[in-house]
């Protein structure tokens, strides 16, 4: 038997090579486990490619319409992820079918109360207070976007404005949360105010401004976004 002939001393360092071998492994096991969940736990829950449909201002002013009723609904269409877990909700709004309106992506930021518009066209930042009246929170809209899943668009819906004023530049991004530093870090960014909190500021052009058009709840938004 060539097992007597393997001295005990010896097979007991071989049973400790094992065991730490063992050990070694079961660590190496958890640590990867780990890594790569908290790398998962950075990934949205789901990403979700859907549009709204709503009646243009216009066609509200002047009912009755002879339009198509078709002629009387815009679209958009963009990209919801939806992190559950750190309540963010990151948004991509892909160039828009009709070219007055940006590119943008969007974080909403709901641990740190703040929004994040990076405007695609000009590459820049733009950071205001999160408005949780027109952001649905992430579990609700999460569970907005699974109910639409198969019709993949929101019953038709209306558009609200809103008026924004570019104030300060903001030099260092690090302190606005990890999503919006990864959203904006490398690019110029600048605080909003709403204009309806300014006093006495002149009408501008609206040359001046660039248009954003997003949903994050049962209704679109235009942002307008002025120097
Ligand atoms: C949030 O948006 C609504 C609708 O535009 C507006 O009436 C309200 O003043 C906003 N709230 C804040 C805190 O900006």
């Amino acid at each position: 038997d060539p097992d007597e002939v393997v001295p005990v001393g010896q097979r007991r360092a071989w049973c400790w090579c094992m065991c730490f071998g063992l050990a070694f492994m079961l660590a190496g096991v958890i640590l990867g486990g780990a890594y790569l969940y908290k790398y998962f736990a950075l990934q949205p829950d789901d990403v979700y490619y859907c549009g709204i449909k709503y009646i243009k201002d216009d066609v509200i002013l002047n009912e009755p319409s002879a339009d198509a009723p078709a002629a009387r609904y815009q679209t958009i269409e963009e990209n919801i992820k939806i992190f559950e877990e750190d309540e963010v909700e990151f948004i991509s709004v892909p160039v828009p079918e009709f070219a007055d309106s940006d590119p943008a992506n969007i974080v909403h930021d709901f641990n740190k109360k703040l929004t994040a518009y990076l405007d695609l066209n000009l590459d820049k930042c733009y950071v205001i207070p999160l408005n949780t009246s027109i952001v649905m929170p992430p579990r609700n809209l999460l569970e907005l976007l699974i109910n639409i899943k198969a019709g993949t668009y929101l019953p038709q819906s209306y558009l609200i404005h809103e008026h924004m004023v570019i104030t300060d530049r903001i030099e260092n991004v690090d302190h606005l949360g990890f999503f919006i530093y990864r959203l904006c870090h490398d690019k110029e960014t600048y605080k909003l105010q709403r204009r309806d909190t300014i006093k006495g500021i002149q009408k501008r052009e609206v040359s001046d401004c660039i248009t954003i058009r997003h949903f994050e709840n049962k209704f679109a938004v235009e942002t307008l976004i002025c120097s």
